[in-house]
């Protein structure tokens, strides 16, 4: 646990950062390649993704960072399994996506039950967490991609993840570079989700 020793900065209007949040966009898991965040950006990334707000004090997620190595034994251990998915072909191809990447971080959720701050959000703190980890990779200069697909919710792979009772997967946060930027993709129109009242 950190001291709580200094004061922290009060906000200020960075244009770099509005640009970016105006224009972030997450990669196809499966075109990330290298270079990845070194071991040094990702202790970085980690702390950053630490900082998740969540309502009191839980912690209410723990990081698995899953390297390559790990990953192709977990995508071979996955095919089988693969083969009882409604979509057998594309439930293979997607495996590529925890593959690929050179970096990949497991968010998972881990809910205190029966404590006064509900499990919702304490789960909403799990996603604000792989978004905060996203947002990090982003800031180092890295590409990103928050998915799940039916590997984080198969009960047999759950047990190959090493995924305990009551907890759930909130995400991969795959890391790395992309050879061409990203297309955009279609964006609400506020005046379809917002209202002022
Ligand atoms: C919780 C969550 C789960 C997702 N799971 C998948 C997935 O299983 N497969 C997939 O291709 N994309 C998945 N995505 C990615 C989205 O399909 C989409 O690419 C992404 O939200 C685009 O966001 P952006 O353009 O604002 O970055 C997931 C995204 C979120 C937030």
């Amino acid at each position: 646990m950190t001291e709580l020793a200094a004061p922290l900065a009060l906000p200020r209007r960075d244009p770099a950062l509005i640009d970016y949040l105006s224009t972030r966009r997450s990669a196809p898991a499966q075109a990330l390649a290298g270079p990845g965040p070194s071991d040094e950006d990702l202790q970085a990334i980690l702390r950053i993704g630490l900082r998740t707000p969540d309502h009191g004090k839980l912690f209410p997620w723990r990081l698995v960072v899953l390297s390559a190595d790990t990953r192709a034994a977990l995508g071979h251990a996955l095919q089988p399994l693969a083969d009882d998915q409604p979509d057998p072909n594309k439930a293979r191809a997607v495996l590529a996506k925890l593959t690929a990447p050179p970096v990949t971080i497991m968010v998972v959720s881990t809910p205190v039950r029966g404590h006064k701050v509900p499990v919702w959000e304490q789960e909403l703190s799990a996603g604000a967490l792989a978004m905060n980890l996203s947002h990090a990779a982003f800031a180092h200069g890295f590409s990103a991609s928050w998915i799940t697909d039916w590997y984080a919710y198969d009960p047999r792979a759950l047990g190959l993840f090493g995924i305990g009772e009551g907890e759930r997967i909130a995400g991969f946060i795959h890391m790395g570079t992309l050879e061409c930027p990203p297309m955009e993709r279609p964006r609400p129109d506020p005046a379809d989700k917002v209202v002022r009242r």
